[in-house]
């Protein structure tokens, strides 16, 4: 039995004024299945990131979830689809609390007519258990500002949050790219569990030892079009560093710089030679 993927992307490319940020581009992602996306600086990623989210319509090719095609014209439809998406800064908001922030937009009430009002006993009880569950132990205070937290921390509140409102497929822009080795490696075993709880996710990363961590899927982007794809255990990490590294554009440099070596030295280098023949 095939699977039937959870979100796919059929021959996409996307083009701007004077750009194609993306050229027939294809990648499918199932649920329980973590998808890492590698690729240089300006190599199309979060505009990837963007058509799988909503915020861009692709220029030709097709978005399919579950199977079925869609065309979201905003992330909100994306969001309603089951489809979170976690940019870099966490999506928080820093000067509200982590109640607050947990349940941004839909949020919890109390009471009736012109008694209703915002539930933050409940809201605050809800992301510390959920954060909990996810075995973020040190946020211990709903009523604390999300501001005061490490960006480990606020990587996990959006994470949690996005589990806790069903999300069947979780996007993470670069969430490792701001933190430490401890607080990514946190991170890493956020994903980790969410793929363990049947969500797909496809995680950008510049980090090849973050996405061999975690990935059972690979695919590299190297100036919008998908340059090598992959599964886990058919590539070895210094093929990988390699590619990452531009790889044979490396080869080049290295031969470029030999040659301007050979070419001459320069002045106070000679000089400082000479001095210690
Ligand atoms: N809204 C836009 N209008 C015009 N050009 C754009 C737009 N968004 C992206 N681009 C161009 O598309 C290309 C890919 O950009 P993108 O931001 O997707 O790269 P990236 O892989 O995310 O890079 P980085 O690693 O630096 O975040 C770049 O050349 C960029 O300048
Ligand atoms: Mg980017």
């Amino acid at each position: 039995m095939t699977m039937i993927p959870a979100l796919e992307l059929k021959n996409v490319s996307k083009s701007f004024v004077g750009v194609t940020a993306l050229r027939d581009v294809s990648l499918k992602v199932n649920e329980g299945e973590v998808l890492c996306l590698l690729g240089d600086n300006g190599a199309g990623k979060s505009t990837l990131i963007k058509i799988l989210s909503g915020v861009h319509q692709p220029t030709t090719g097709a978005l399919l979830v579950n199977g079925e095609e869609h065309r979201f014209t905003g992330p909100h439809e994306a969001l309603q689809a089951g489809i979170a998406t976690v940019h870099q800064s966490g999506g928080t908001v820093p000067l509200m609390t982590v109640g607050r922030n947990f349940f941004l937009g839909e949020e919890p009430t109390r009471g009736r007519g012109i008694f209703r009002h915002f539930d933050r006993k409940l809201a605050e009880q809800v992301a510390l258990e959920e954060l909990r569950s996810l075995g973020i132990t040190n946020v211990t205070n709903g009523a604390a500002l999300v501001g005061g937290m490490s960006g480990g921390e606020r990587q996990a509140l959006s994470i949690a949050r996005a589990m806790y409102f069903g999300a069947k497929v979780l996007i993470l822009d670069e969430p490792t790219a701001a933190l430490g080795v401890k607080e990514a490696s946190k991170v890493l075993h956020l994903v980790v569990q969410a793929q363990m709880r049947g969500v797909a996710v496809v995680l950008v990363t510049h980090n090849v030892h973050h996405a061999l961590a975690v990935g059972d899927h690979f695919a590299v982007l190297i100036r919008g079009t998908m340059a090598d794809e992959w599964s886990k255990g058919e590539r070895k990490r210094e093929q990988v560093l390699d590619l990452m590294a531009g790889g044979e554009a490396m080869g080049d440099l290295e031969d470029e710089l030999r040659e301007v070596r050979a070419r001459g030295v320069a002045p106070q280098e000679k000089v400082g030679n000479e001095h210690v023949r």
